[in-house]
Formats: structure tokens, sequence, C-alpha cells
């Protein structure tokens, strides 16, 4: 399984006596937050690590555990705006285990404990990133509902938790005279992106994530609000229950649960090993981001209830269960500096220079901030203590500050108005989102035309690193892509670092992308819009670049899977004089300029006819205009949201969380880029997974 990265441990140089009293200071500082005021300063992973390193250090120094420390006890407390409810049977919190080894040292706990625990058969469970809730029926109906608390005393949130949809008022028939149900309340990830598109449209401060929103939204003075808020229940688990059956296994808990008309999260499976257990939570941990709500982690549990009496609990959570933690997305960290990134378009990214933190299974120490109006909306300075996320394959981002601990005069970040690269006046276009260096001679500009021109998806000219381009640029032995082509190699042997193999090697990779179809060197020329799905089109339609240089907008734009955006974006480059004088070098460098036609087919087989698809992030084969020409070419329509109606929605890198979403909440299909090229082909959708 994954790394969970750096583990905590007891630092030996440092007092220990003092070193668990700042802890436990820490700790409880940042509990109170967490669970009384719903306004963490640190993010769960970095709560975790402090925990942790107090607990290395209670191992090593046993004599300085006491009954109060937070190894020992659950966190949280009573807010004082909240009635106090006394729980009849306290709820507890559970053990950790961060990697494969803490969960088998879990297992032959148990065994060594209890004999019987050697054959034990378990439940798993998803751990809900969300706020534990004690939910009380008398008589059938519904009577009251309490947070945690402090696992003794909670909060009553009874009216609010009586907005629910989810929870029922009535229990059916022949439920027992008392029944008090636990579980977890949470807001559904497509509830939560809703909830902060609101939030931006009118203005206001986005949401930091799903659990922060759900325990905010709950804990409200006014139910109202939290009626407003979507948030929803899984329950899985009894507390105090007078009457009703008994059970023998807590699958028949969750059995029971599901008949009193409660929901129970459908993705628990009853497993007979531990090797079981870590094939559940290899599964999760890979498809974590497939569900509509946030999970941290597997709750594994004995399923037999008589041994879990036997085996009992600690002072702070049973013995049966335990908490499989996946490695955090996110974490806190200082904002440095805001710098901006010039692209091979001139596009200005702004983008967070951080104090590296491990997050996501990786150190992050840089993130893109997008574009002017996303740092203002998230409102991040320099200074700022930032949450940063890094969530399965999505690119790290910064999800916003913790106001809570911003210094009084943090000034507020502004946008450069000259190119950091060349020093040219930036421009942002009315209505425009992006800002742009129109300098096509700056120098940034130039080495990302060229590191694109060698990339994968173009030329393919191994060894042409970005770095390599940068230092050739830099000495002024490239200026353009043409260039590559008329390189000085005495220049370049001279150079440090570069022996004669490597020069060789560098010199054979670009003589062999001059033999490279027409589709790669349309993708290379880096002609706005033009993807390589577009440039496949223009090649097969024409055979000759210059064909596609003598061909009207309207010619080009009739072309399968070329829309009228693609066609004028080529009209405009090849009307640029420059652009056409470094194609005259690239023929004479002798660079492939045809490819074979393809025959034209007026209609493309009608695979998507009267169906919808819905494309969301990034694909690496097509850009989005060509993407939805694609899906119009073969009869289908593109929309931009998802409905019922929806055929399948195509996942690509960076999608829309409310998108997926709402595909999973409604059983549409969701594609990879290959799916999407076999249903635009065949019509047919990939058979479900698993
Ligand atoms: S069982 C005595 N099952 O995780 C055991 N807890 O870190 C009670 N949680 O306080 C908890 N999903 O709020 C259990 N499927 C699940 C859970 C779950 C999330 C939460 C719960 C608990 C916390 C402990």
């Amino acid at each position: 399984m994954s790394e969970t990265g750096p583990a905590a441990e007891a630092n030996d140089s440092v007092d220990p006596v003092g070193r668990a009293d700042e802890l436990r200071g820490l700790i409880a500082h940042h509990s109170r937050l967490y669970y009384e005021a719903d306004q963490p300063e640190i993010a769960d992973g970095d709560f975790d690590l402090l925990v942790a390193e107090l607990a290395a250090i209670e191992a090593e120094h046993p004599d300085l555990v006491t009954p109060d420390s937070p190894t020992q006890r659950p966190g949280g407390g009573v807010a004082a705006q909240f009635r106090p409810i006394v729980h009849q049977v306290p709820m507890m919190s559970l053990d950790n285990a961060f990697d494969d080894g803490e969960l088998r040292a879990w297992g032959e706990r148990l065994a060594r404990r209890v004999e019987a625990a050697a054959t034990a058969t378990f439940v798993c469970e998803p751990k809900i990133d969300g706020l534990a809730i004690a939910i009380r029926y008398e008589g059938g109906r519904y009577v009251q509902a309490a947070t945690r608390g402090d696992g003794r005393v909670g909060e009553d949130v009874t009216a609010n938790v009586a907005t629910l949809a989810g929870v029922p008022a009535e229990l059916p028939a022949g439920a027992p005279e008392v029944l008090e149900v636990r579980g977890e309340i949470y807001m559904p990830v497509s509830a939560f992106d809703a909830l902060n598109a609101r939030q931006e449209e009118a203005g206001e401060r986005r949401f930091v994530n799903p659990r922060n929103s759900a325990a905010g939204s709950l804990r409200q003075k006014d139910p109202a609000v939290t009626a407003r808020r979507e948030l929803a229940l899984w329950s899985y688990q009894l507390g105090a229950v007078e009457g009703g059956p008994a059970f023998s296994s807590h699958a028949e808990t969750l059995d029971f649960l599901r008949s009193m008309g409660l929901p129970v999260n459908p993705e628990i499976r009853s497993v007979a090993t531990l090797e079981d257990v870590y094939a559940y939570c290899r599964h999760w941990l890979e498809h974590r981001h497939d569900l509509d709500y946030e999970i941290d982690g597997v709750v594994v549990k004995v399923d037999d209830l008589a041994l879990r009496t036997a085996l009992g609990s600690t002072s702070k959570a049973p013995r049966w269960a335990i908490a499989y933690k996946f490695p955090p997305e996110e974490r806190t960290t200082p904002l440095r500096e805001i710098m901006v990134s010039i692209g091979r378009t001139g596009r200005a990214t702004p983008f967070a220079v951080l104090d590296p933190v491990f997050v996501g299974g990786s150190t992050v120490g840089l993130a893109t901030l997008h574009n002017a109006d996303q740092v203002r909306a998230k409102d991040v300075r320099p200074g700022d203590l930032v949450v940063v996320r890094k969530a399965g394959d999505v690119i790290p981002e910064v999800v916003g500050p913790v106001l809570a601990v911003r210094p009084a005069d943090l000034a507020e970040w502004t946008f450069p108005t000259r190119c950091p690269v060349c020093g040219e006046p930036l421009v942002r276009a009315e209505g425009e989102s992006d800002t742009f260096c129109v300098n096509v001679d700056c120098p940034a500009q130039r080495a990302g035309r060229i590191i694109h021109f060698g990339s994968r998806g173009a030329m393919d000219i191994e060894g042409l690193g970005e770095q390599r381009v940068h230092q050739f640029c830099e000495l002024g032995l490239l200026g353009d892509i043409a260039d590559l082509y008329t390189l000085d190699w005495d220049a370049v042997s001279a150079l440090e670092g570069f022996g004669a193999v490597s020069v060789a090697n560098l010199r054979d990779a670009i003589e062999a992308s001059k033999d490279r179809p027409l589709a790669r060197l349309l993708v290379g020329l880096n002609v706005r819009h033009l993807g390589p799905a577009g440039a496949e089109a223009l090649a097969g339609a024409f055979g000759t670049l210059d064909r596609i240089m003598a061909s009207s907008v309207d010619t080009l734009a009739a072309v399968d899977g070329v829309g009228p955006i693609i066609a004028t974006s080529v009209g405009e480059f090849f009307a640029l004089d420059a652009n056409r004088v470094v194609v005259e070098r690239l023929r004479e460098a002798g660079v492939n300029l045809e490819s074979p036609m393809v025959e034209a087919s007026t209609v493309l087989p009608q695979t998507l006819a009267g169906r919808s698809v819905v494309v969301t992030g990034a694909l690496a084969g097509f850009t989005r205009e060509e993407a939805e020409a694609a899906i119009k070419a073969r009869g289908g329509k593109s929309p931009g949201s998802v409905s019922k109606r929806t055929t399948a929605v195509v996942d690509g890198d960076d999608p829309g969380a409310s998108k997926l979403g709402k595909a999973e909440q409604l059983g549409v299909p969701v594609l990879d880029e290959a799916g999407f090229v076999t249903l635009l082909d065949t019509g047919a959708l990939p058979p479900p997974a698993d």
C-alpha cells in the first residue's frame, strides 16, 4: 500500500517531559478548534502527526502517560451554545493504523489477547470524513440527536439533525422501545461543490473542505441553515437499545439498521481474513475519489459481538476496531511567495511557493493558482498559512488561507503588471480570465514553444528536455523551433555536461524527428486550440501542409473534427509572415510536411445519434473543442452538465468533482479517454467495473 510519509518518531534530542506537555497543549488547542469551533487552524494530517508524536514519546516513556492525555481519551468537547446531553453509552473514538504493519500488529494483538480472535472475521467500512452523531428513537419516533462531544457528554443538535432528508422521523412498526443509532453525518462532495459555487457567485468565501462544511452546517443555532446544506447520514453502529432483537454479529446489526429504514453504506463488506482486509483497504485507497463523499480511511471491525465483548476497550477506543488511515490529502504550510510563470502561449500563471509538505503521497513545494481571479477568490497572500490539497492524480491545490492565524498587516497580493521574464506589459483582455504576455519574442514563450515542439505528443525529440532548451536559448543557440535543425553542434559539444554520446543521441533524435507524420508537426507548431485530434483531421483531409496553408477558414472548418474556432485559429496562424518563414525553414531542413490523405467520408458512422456525452477535465488527445466536435460529428450532443439522460461522462485529468459526483449519483457511466475513443468508434460503453 502507499507510503504514509515520514513516520512520527520521538525526537531524542528534545526533553520528552517538556515536549509531551507542549504537544498536549497544542492538541487540546487544535481539538477545540476542530470539534467546537469548526475552524481548524491545521489540516487533519498535521493533527494526526502531533498525536502520533505524543504517542511515540509516551511509548518510550510510559511514566509520562496521564489519564487525561489525548492518547487516552477521545478528543472534543461541548460548545457553550449547545445543551449538553450525557450519552447513556459512551461514544468512543478509534485507534489508528497508518500502514500495513500497524494493521498487522493490531491483528496480532487481538489474537494474543483472546485466542478465538485468531480466526476472527471482520467487517470493513469506509471511514467517512464527517462528524459522529448519536440519534435516539423512542417508541419508534425521533426524539434526540447529539454530537460525540468528549465521548461522555455531547451537544444537543436534535432540531438540526431533524432537517436531514436521510434521517427518518419515524421507524417502521416493530422498532425497539429505545433505539440509539450511531453514524456519521457528512456533506456529499457534489453538495459541497454546489455550495461553494453558490458562495462564489454571492462573492462569499469558499468553504475549505466537506468535513468542515458539514460540521459548520450541522452545529448551527438556526436549523433552517442546516436544512439548506444537503447533509447526509451513514449509520454504522448501535448505542443504547431497549427491547428489540438480540444480535450476534455486526453484520446482523447493519441489516437491522437497514430494515429500520436507516441509511447503511452499500460499500461495507464482511471479509474472512486480514488479507481480505488489506485488499479492501488497497481498493479504497485507489478508488476513494470515485465516491460522492470523502473518506479518510477504512474502519475494520471484528464481526462477532461476543468476541468484541471479550476483547473490550481501553479508556479511549474499543480494541475490536481500528481505523486504517489513508495518507493525508490536506496539510497546512506557510505560503512563502506567489510568483508568475509564462507559458508557451504567453499565458501568465500565478503559482504558490510553499514550505514543502508531504501531502497526497509526495512532497509539494509549488502549486498553481491558475489565474488572477482564483487568487482573489481564495484570498491567499504571501505570509499566510495555507491548506494544501493533493487528491489522487489531481495536481496539488492551494485550498485557502487559515484566516485565524493571519497576521493583521498582511498585504493582499497583486498581479504583476509586467512580464517577469521579458519586462513587457502583461495584458488581460476584457471578459477573459487569463492574463498574457503578448510579446511573441518573450524568451519564456520562445523556450516554451520549443519545449512543446520536442514533447511526446508533438515531434517527440528524446533528450530535448526543458532544462536543455532553456540552456540553449539562454546561450543564443536556439530562438525558434526551426533553429533545432541548424544547431551549432560544435558549440553544443563544448558545453559542460555534453559528452560525445549525449551529443550524438540528441543529434540523432532531432534528425529522426524530421520524419514525423504531418499531424505531429501541426501539433508542434503551437497553433492555439489545435490539439492532436484536430491535427489528425486536418492532415487526413488535406495531405500536405501547403494545402492546409492555402485553404480558407471555411474549407478548414468543413472538415470533420475541426470546428470554426480551430479553423479560425489555423487561418490566423498561417496568415502571419513570421510563421510562414518558420515553415519554409523547416521545409529547407527536410522536415516532412506531408501525410497520406484519408478517404474523406462526408458522414461518419452516427454512433452517438440522439445521445449526449459530457466531457470534464483535460484529455491527452483532444482539446475541449475537438472532443465536442468529435461527438457532434457522430450525431451526438455535448452539453455542459450531467443529467439522467446523459449517456456517459468522459473523465479527463483535473475533472470537475461536481460533474463526476452527479454522474455517480445518477448512475451515469464515467469513461476514461480510451473508453471515450471506443464510444466514438463503436457507440458501445465499456462493461461496468467490478
Ligand atoms: S465506528 C466505537 N465506523 O471515525 C467505534 N466510525 O476516528 C465507533 N467514523 O469517532 C466508531 N466512519 O466519527 C466507525 N464506518 C465507521 C466510521 C467511523 C467514520 C468516525 C467516527 C469516529 C471516528 C474515529
